[in-house]
């Protein structure tokens, strides 16, 4: 069995408005980035997780499972690529895995489909895509404990071909008609939609390789306006009509996606430090 991840991180960050990829923006004197790789150094390695959710089978039969590799897919300029390709080749020589770079898409899943290239090009031609394990990973959700990571890797080798972690919904949700309401700037609130059957998907999202292949092949017979209606990799296994697994997610792996976000995370990181 082998285990690669792909870490998307080729995304603009307009909504954080730093006027550079989300990425690099600094958090806690690193690039969001750093903050990724720097929680898989166990997992690298294939040291044992901690994880209270889940016994990770991948180390009940005394087998240590660490990662064959790893793909980053970053921005097309030259200096945040640079910057970043730093990231991957510290992670290297820290952990000795195979890193590999490429640029990324326009959106999220053509980064992703650039980084499963990648991966064939660099590391797996070789590699049994049905005994290939490929998670993918937001390089937004810079805080991902690496017991998630495992959990999802366990959950695959235990056969599920498409696994998401995933919490359970807090809020109260409400949906809403398409039309406007009468008061300006308001809505129409249609149905309260029960919170017990709802959950937040997270990263990252874990599948056999076998299935990223089929996924793709899929994605390429349907029209494109149907094809970007799939904004993830598990909608287009759902599509598919493939069963998607979920496992816990952690509340620690919120995705940074406003200034707002970037302030909790930094006060999390900091609270940590003291
Ligand atoms: N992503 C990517 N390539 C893209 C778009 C997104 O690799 N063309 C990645 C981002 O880097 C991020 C993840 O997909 O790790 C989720 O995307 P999002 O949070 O939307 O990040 P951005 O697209 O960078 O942010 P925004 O939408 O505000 O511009
Ligand atoms: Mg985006």
């Amino acid at each position: 069995a082998r285990r690669a991840l792909i870490v998307v991180a080729a995304g603009s960050g307009e909504r954080l408005g730093h006027g550079r990829p989300k990425a690099c923006v600094d958090l806690g004197g690193r690039p969001i980035l750093a903050h990724v790789m720097e929680r898989l150094h166990g997992l690298a390695q294939g040291l044992p997780t901690q994880d209270p959710a889940h016994q990770d089978p991948s180390h009940q039969d005394g087998a240590v499972r660490g990662l064959d590799a790893v793909v980053l897919v970053l921005p097309s300029d030259q200096v945040s690529y640079d910057q970043l390709a730093t990231v991957g080749e510290q992670f290297s020589a820290a952990t000795g895995v195979s890193v590999h770079h490429t640029r990324g898409g326009g959106s999220r899943s053509s980064s992703v489909r650039a980084g499963i290239r990648e991966l064939l090009r660099a590391a797996a031609a070789d590699w049994d895509p049905a005994r290939t394990t490929v998670l993918i990973q937001d390089a937004a959700r810079a805080m991902t404990p690496e017991a998630v990571y495992a959990r999802v890797f366990a959950a695959v080798e235990a056969g599920a071909a498409a696994v998401v972690p995933a919490l359970p919904v807090t809020d109260t949700i409400k949906r809403v008609h398409a039309e406007p309401s009468a008061t300006p700037g308001a809505e129409r609130v249609a149905e309260t939609v029960p919170r017990s059957s709802l959950r937040a998907v997270q990263t990252p999202q874990g599948f056999t390789l076998e299935l990223l292949q089929q996924a793709f092949d899929f994605i390429g017979d349907l029209p494109d306006a149907q094809a970007e209606t799939l904004t993830d990799e598990a909608m287009i296994a759902e599509a598919m009509g493939v069963e998607v697994t979920m496992v816990p997610g952690s509340q620690s792996a919120l995705k940074i996606t406003t200034a707002e976000d970037l302030a909790a995370a930094q006060a999390t990181l900091a609270q940590r430090e003291t």
